[in-house]
Formats: C-alpha cells, structure tokens, sequence
C-alpha cells in the first residue's frame, strides 16, 4: 500500500452559515464545496478526518428577521437551521456532524472561553457611548446606524467610519444618524463592555502566519488580507453585546449582555465535536483533534470571513492556550475562497437574484452542480455561475465526455466479453501509455488537492477522461473485435481500468455518480493512488451499467432563465431622455395621512403639491405610521393617469424604494425644496 503522504490526523472545518436564511450557490463554493472535496479525498488517501459545521445561530440579524415576522428567534434558526442541513445533505456533503450554536455545549464552551479570559484579567472593561433605538429598545450596532459623515458630508457614513473618505470619529460626531432598523433617530446612550486586547497579539499572530505560511503555504488572498490589518494595527475589539439573543455574558453585572457572535461562533467548531463526541460515545474524541498537537487543523471559509478565522481565533486559542490549560490547536492552512456570482451580478434575496440550493435540489441532481461549480471555484477571483455553463458541462463534459467513454466501454465488455473483464495476452504501446496515465493522474490530482488546488485538481480528473475518449478511439475496437479480438480484449481491459481509476479520481467531486460507477464495475474503491492495471482482475464479472449522466435539454435551461427575476439595470430596456422627460417628477409635502380600512398595505395620503393638492395611495403602511408622515418632503409622478385602489381614488404615485430589511424607505427632498418644484 502506497499513499502519497503521511498518513495525518486532519481536523477541518466549514464556516458555520448564519440560520438565517436559505444557502444559495455562493456559500457552496466559497466555504463546502471545496472542504468536501478535501474531505472525501482525505479520507480515500486513508487519513484520519473529522469534517465539521453547523449553524451560527446568534447575531443581530437573526433578531431583526424575527421581529419582522414577529416571532421567536428560535422560529427563525429552528426554520433555516432544518431547511440547510436538508440542502447540504441533498448537495451530499459529508460531514462528520452538522451542529448548532443554540447547544447548551456551545453556551458552555462560550462561556468557559469568556470566563478563563476574565481570569487572567486580559479584558478590559470600557465605558462608552452607543446608539440606542428607543422605538425597538436595543442599542444598535455600527451597521444599523447611517448617518453624515462630520468630515466629507457622505450621506451613507456608519455610525463611527465613513467609507466614503476613510475616516474614524466618534459616535457622537455623526451628524443626522438614522437607525436603519426603524428609521429613527437613536439616542446615545452609556454602556459598558468587555475588550478583548486583540493588539497584544499582534506580533505572535505575524509570526504564527508567517512560519504557516513558510511551511504549508498560505493563498496569496488570504496574506493580502492579513497583511493590511496587521498594517493598520489591530485594535482592542468589543467582546460583549448589549443583545438579548445569545450567549448570555457569565458575570454577575452583566443583564442584558451576550457574547458578540463572532467571539463564540470559532468556537462553535469546537462545541460541534463535542457534541459528535458525545454522539459517538467517545468523551476524548474532540480532545483528540483540537489538542492533538499532531493535528492539521484547516479552516475553509469565503473571503469575508478572513480576519475572523487568521486573527480573532487564532488570537483567542494563543490567549487559552497562555493560561496554561489543554493546548488548543491553531488553524495550519486557512484557504478562503473569494465569492462566486450568478449570471454576472451579486447574489441577492431581495432583488430575487440567485437561487438556494435547496431549490436547485428539487430541480437537478447534486453531481452536476458539484462539477460545474467545483470546474470553476473563485479561488483567486470571483468567478460566476451561469445556467447555460451548467448545461455544457453536464453535457458536453460529464455525458459526452466521461460519460460516452464509460458507455461504449461497457456496451464493449458486455457485447463480445460476456460483461467480464477480458483476459490480455499483449499489451501495445498505446496500451502501455494508457495504464501509465492510471498511476500518473491520482498523484498529480492528490498533489494539487494537498494544495487546496482543487479547480485545477477537477480540470486534470476530467482531462483523464479526454484522453481515455481519445486512446478508445485510436484503438478501434470496433475494427479490432472482427480482424484481431486479442487487440480487442486489451482495449476493453484498459478502458475498465480507465473506468476504475476515473470512479476513484471522479469520486471527491461526484461521489454519487462515482458510487454507482464503482456499482457497475462490482468493485470496491481502493485507497487513493492504488489505481493501474490490477485493480480489475481479468475474468471478474461485471454488473449491468446505467446512464450515469442525463443531458438537459435547452428548453430546461430557458425556462430556469426565464424565472431569474428581474429589476436589474442592465436587463431593462433603455429609454432616451425625451421618455424621460415624459414623467413629470414633482415635490410635494405630506399634508394627512390615514389607514384604508382592511388593507395592510396601503395609506391615504393628502399632499401639497405647490398649486394645488392631491390625493394619493401609497403602499407604505407596513414601513411608516400616519402620522410620521406628516410633513414629509417627498417624490411624486405628477401626470399619472388617476387609478382607484380599494376603492379610493388615487392622483399619483409617490417614490419609495426597499430597503435592507425589506421594508421601504419614501424618498424625501430637503427641506428647503418648494413642494411644486420638478425633479429632473
Ligand atoms: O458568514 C457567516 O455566515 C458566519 N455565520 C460564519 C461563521 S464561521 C464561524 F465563526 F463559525
Ligand atoms: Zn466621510
């Protein structure tokens, strides 16, 4: 048995996405794809792996879903944690457990982190100022809060950076901030928290990533990032929410305060295996990864979660690890991904952009997808899925290339071998060629699998393949089988071992397909690389073969396009600025607003437009109250024909567009804008 490195202990982990809403593509090839390549080839190459995830259950954002639905939190992570862990396994991800951070393990390990920290008095406890939202009584957090910025006037600051000019100022300092939540404006108010003293790890971190990357080498991505935080100098960071949703801070004087989500999500990794461990009735199982000091610990994630997993966590194992206690493992190799797009534009739920693998699972097989996106991983830029890519490499690369190859082969064994692998009595050049491509590709492909290459590992499996196409061709079997069966039956006997290394090679990234492959054949995988001309003994009986891969026809491929949603720029048909010039744009100011009875949508509003006054429907009563409207400054179309709604009468239309949380925000004019006054 030849493996073509060191048997390892390896522990790796997928980010845990936020139950919060259903994972779409661009998770799948940013943080689970490319691990469960990793994984499932690990594995075949007879290393000892643990792959875990979970569900990052805490965070504001999960609050804000709930209150809009006005629910529980716990609805909403019950809900999404279901529906994912139903999508990853239909995708066929293999991990070892598929965890949770509402885990009372979780709060406990959360808390032990926490509480060691407070003992050796490395936080710091800071008073300090915080928005705060009267209207939904919590203190709100830097992105929730929009104000001008006090230095360059960028309408769009956050509550303490502006990323239009780049600078850092107090909260106090930025002028007209609005809570994004409610719209209004949030008071400061005092609270304190705890700091952990990311600075002082500063130096440790540089070397720590240095030496990793020295020995195992570390994505020029992932370096660029590290490089220019540790270039502005890392800052004491905030390790305490004022939140009621989360892990609950373990002092006395501390109601109302939790964990910030990023400071115990890490450490859901650790949670997760102690709950497998305990699953698996093997208390020292998680202690064995995470303070194995042989352990290769390696953490995929997407790029917005670089600083997270190469300067938060490591620094929070270092501060452990400092106190003396079990030694904790740091992360060995952090390959982030960049992100992947759909169809050229970001993803996005509220522009209807994209789609959730949950739904793609009820419409394609998982191997497919997993090919098609794992041909084209954003491992150095971002890259895009496309519907029309998808087909051609379901079509023209799995089924006319791997797939035919697999068919003709069979139908040959089947026909003129009695579906038994032939006896050889010569081997030719051609033959000898093919065979040794059998033990080539395994360790080129585990070579650039060990180096978290895998797009380019998919392109080499498939390029197998090709040449497989090509050696059958050449070799003319169906010349051969009338003129010189010997030549013939060393032909079939090739092309079977060829069909066994690809369901070998093929296996990390279609295991599905791969597992029927290896069905077909009657045989058993064998650890990886152990792949040549004696895998399938002359004389062994085959099974019946299958259509692995179905071609999918355009007209599925339309109809997918079709359903894309729309909205987006580029798709709407251009006008010319005489079509413009037709909307008559006009100010106006909220004089009244009122409720329509029975509708929950719509509010009667009466308003000033300069000569005259109007009466208009708007369906914004989900987002403003009657009352804060009045005195508005806003938008209207002027010359639109008059409609009736419910009933009632109304004398235009008034501009709102949506915002984050899907509710909508009335474009407003200044104050000193006369109502009347044309908008162009
Ligand atoms: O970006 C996200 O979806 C985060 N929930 C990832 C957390 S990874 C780790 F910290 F758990
Ligand atoms: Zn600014």
């Amino acid at each position: 048995m030849e493996s073509y490195v060191d048997r390892e202990k390896v522990l790796v982990t997928s980010a845990l996405p936020y139950a919060n809403g259903p994972i779409h593509l661009g998770h799948l090839s940013g943080a689970y794809l490319p691990a469960d390549i990793y994984v499932r080839y690990k594995r075949l190459n007879g290393d000892d792996v643990l792959y875990i995830c979970g569900s990052d259950e805490h965070g504001v954002p999960i609050t804000i879903t709930a209150d809009k639905e006005g629910v529980k939190p716990q609805v909403i992570i019950d809900r999404f944690h279901e529906i994912n862990k139903k999508a990853f396994d239909q995708f066929g991800m293999s991990f070892d457990i598929y965890s949770r951070t509402s885990i009372p393990e979780h709060h406990e390990t959360a808390k032990e982190f926490f509480t060691n920290y407070y003992n050796q008095k490395l936080l710091n406890e800071k008073k300090t100022f915080q928005f705060y939202d009267e209207k939904v009584k919590m203190f709100l957090p830097d992105r929730y809060v929009e104000g001008t910025c006090p230095r360059c006037k960028f309408e769009e600051a956050r509550s303490d950076e502006c990323e239009s000019c780049g600078s850092l100022y107090d909260p106090s300092e930025l002028l007209n901030p609005k809570s994004k939540i409610t719209g209004e404006t949030p008071k400061l108010k005092e609270t304190s928290h705890w700091y952990f003293p990311l600075g002082k790890y500063q130096e440790r971190l540089e070397k720590y990533i240095d030496e990793m990357n020295q020995k195992f080498g570390w994505k020029e991505n992932v370096l660029q990032y590290c490089r220019g935080w540790f270039k502005d100098g890392l800052k004491d960071r905030a390790y305490t929410r004022d939140l009621d949703w989360g892990v609950k801070v373990p002092l006395e004087n501390a109601e109302g305060k939790v964990l910030y989500v990023w400071f115990e999500a890490v450490l859901g990794y650790i949670s997760a295996t102690k709950e497998l461990s305990e699953k698996r009735v093997d208390p020292e199982l998680w202690k064995k990864y995470w303070q194995g000091p042989d352990t290769k610990y390696v953490a995929f994630i997407g790029k917005d979660n670089i600083v997270f997993h190469t300067i938060i966590f490591p620094a929070m194992l270092m501060a452990w690890n400092d106190s003396g206690n079990e030694q904790y493992v740091l992360p060995q190799n952090v390959p982030a991904n960049e992100f992947l797009n759909f169809e050229g534009k970001k993803f996005s739920k509220s522009r209807g952009w994209g789609i959730d693998v949950i739904d793609f699972m009820k419409l394609f097989p998982a191997d497919p997808l997993r090919y098609t996106l794992a041909a084209n991983l954003p491992e150095n830029k971002d890259t895009d899925f496309y519907w029309k890519e998808f087909q051609s490499r379901n079509n023209s690369e799995l089924a006319d290339i791997l797939g035919n190859f697999i068919n003709r082969t069979f139908i040959f064994a089947n026909k003129h071998f009695e579906n038994c692998v032939p006896e050889v009595t010569k081997l030719e050049n051609i033959d000898e060629e093919m065979l040794n491509q059998l033990v080539e590709a395994p360790k080129k492909i585990a070579s650039l699998l060990e180096r978290y290459k895998i797009k380019d590992a998919v392109f080499e499996m498939m390029s197998l393949a090709r040449k497989a196409n090509k050696y059958f061709n050449d070799s003319e079997p169906w010349i051969t089988v009338k003129r010189d069966k010997d030549k013939c039956a060393s032909t079939v006997f090739v092309s079977l071992q060829t069909i066994f290394t690809l369901a070998e090679i093929f296996y990390p990234v279609i295991p599905s397909s791969s597992e029927k492959l290896f069905k077909m054949l009657n045989a058993e995988p064998v650890e990886w690389g152990n792949c040549g001309m004696e895998n399938l003994k002359p004389g062994h009986k085959l099974n019946k073969a299958e259509i692995l891969f179905k071609k999918i026809d355009d007209e599925v491929i339309e109809d997918q396009k079709s359903k894309m949603g729309n909205g987006e720029e580029e798709q709407v048909e251009q006008i010319t600025i005489d079509d413009f010039s037709k909307v008559h744009l006009k100010s106006a100011k909220i004089i009244h607003a009122d409720r329509i009875k029975k509708s929950e949508k719509l509010l009667k509003l009466q308003i000033d437009l300069g000569t005259e006054k109007r009466q208009v429907v708007a369906g914004i009563a989900k987002s403003y109250s009657p009352d804060e409207l009045i005195g508005k400054r806003i938008i209207v179309v002027a010359n639109l024909q008059p409609a009736k709604l419910f009933g009632i009468e109304s004398q235009g239309m008034i501009l709102a567009v949506e915002n984050n949380e899907g509710g909508l925000n009335i474009l407003e004019t200044p104050e000193n804008i006369e109502p009347g006054t044309r908008v162009k």
